[in-house]
């Protein structure tokens, strides 16, 4: 089967299982702030229309300084990028040619952007359902690597590593002089995160990555930003093309990143949402991660195979993240991000029925 291999988009997921596309569906597959961009964005939109015909700013100067400002860090540690992805296939070519190790499952471009860019790829992988990090294995499978990708919290699992788990990976990969690429794309959605960049001072192997479009809902705008040493920066600048993040999502950004509310009411939904939704599934004897952001991994233990399952909901116009692509997972959990209140009820309703036509043993579901 050809499986898209990201979530959204859900034309391409119907095509290749051969199914029409329903005129009505329910997307879990992308994991995108089910609240929507902040209202302060869509009150200064028709602000915006006139900027269209202003080239943008090549040094994103305005974002910079209030980022920098925002998050004490030097304006010179700081790039803007058009989207996470950006920056992941910028880093990627600045590490051309490199070994690199990719703790796995998680995000697929790490490992596509450096591939494109004649990188040895190499695994470190976590095992469910607890995905737990395992120190003295990773020590042994540093050996020889240039550099390391880590997305905390992880895509796709949910789950997020601590504080002190982090600066311990950091602090092997500096002795070994292997660089770190922390994605923190989903931090924002994690409740009172200790974040990790006030390292990047005490670090020069360590890259953070934010992506601007899960938590404020710009997946179609694009923003992202990374931070690194001075020095970094000042390689990557010129592999990135010219006037790459438009004008918009520029203006966008400090508006997104200045509604501190926004955020807060978002965690406070996420957290109200999982738990409802996690109560429903441990009732029903349905398997999950231990998830503190907006998605999660999922799976029915009662069957062998969750391709039947993911059938099913498909069918019932319900579409989670397949998740053939991910090493170690290869299509053995579905991912669903956290929606509306509504939407989640109609996973519920959907998943109640499924568990009807297969019960785990008449006992176990009350
Ligand atoms: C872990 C992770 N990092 C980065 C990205 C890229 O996000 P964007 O390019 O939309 O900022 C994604 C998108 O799904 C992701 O899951």
């Amino acid at each position: 089967m050809n499986w898209p291999v990201h979530g959204s988009n859900p034309q391409y997921l119907y095509k290749a299982m051969g199914l029409p596309l329903p005129q009505e569906y329910v997307d879990f597959s992308a994991n995108i702030n089910p609240l929507g961009p902040p209202s302060v964005l869509k009150e200064n939109w028709p602000h915006f229309y006139d900027k269209l015909m202003v080239y943008p700013d090549p040094n994103s100067l305005k974002l910079k300084t209030f980022i920098s400002e925002k998050e004490k860090l030097p304006a010179e540690s700081l790039l803007i990028g058009n989207g996470g992805s950006e920056l992941i296939h910028l880093v990627s070519r600045w590490l051309t040619g490199k070994t690199v190790l990719i703790v796995q499952p998680t995000f697929s471009e790490y490992e596509s952007a450096c591939r494109a860019n004649q990188c040895e790829i190499r695994y470190f992988s976590l095992t469910g359902p607890e995905f737990k990090w395992e120190m003295n294995k990773f020590r042994e499978s540093l050996a020889g690597v240039d550099a390391l990708f880590f997305c905390n919290p992880n895509n796709p699992t949910g789950i997020h590593y601590s504080q002190e788990l982090v600066l311990e990976i950091i602090k092997v990969c500096n002795e070994e002089q292997c660089v770190v690429i922390l994605d923190e794309a989903f931090y924002d959605f994690v409740v009172e995160y200790e974040s990790m960049l006030p390292y990047i001072h005490h670090y020069p192997n360590l890259m953070i990555l934010r992506s601007m479009t899960k938590m404020f809902s710009i997946p179609g705008l694009r923003l992202g930003y990374l931070t690194a040493s001075a020095k970094v920066v000042r390689e990557l600048l010129p592999l990135q093309p010219h006037w790459s993040v438009n004008t918009i999502a520029l203006l966008a950004g400090e508006i997104c990143l200045g509604d501190h509310d926004f955020i807060l009411n978002t965690q406070e939904f996420i957290a109200m949402e999982r738990n409802r939704l996690f109560d429903f599934f441990q009732h029903h004897r349905f398997l999950v991660t231990n998830s503190t952001v907006n998605f999660y991994l999922f799976k029915d233990p009662t069957v062998k195979n969750q391709y039947e399952m993911f059938e099913f909901l498909v069918k019932n116009a319900i579409i989670p993240r397949h998740t053939f692509n991910f090493p170690g997972l290869e299509g053995n959990w579905l991912r669903f991000a956290i929606k509306s209140r509504e939407e989640n009820t109609k996973l519920m309703e959907v998943l109640a029925r499924w568990r009807t036509s297969h019960p785990l043993y008449s006992s176990a579901v009350e």
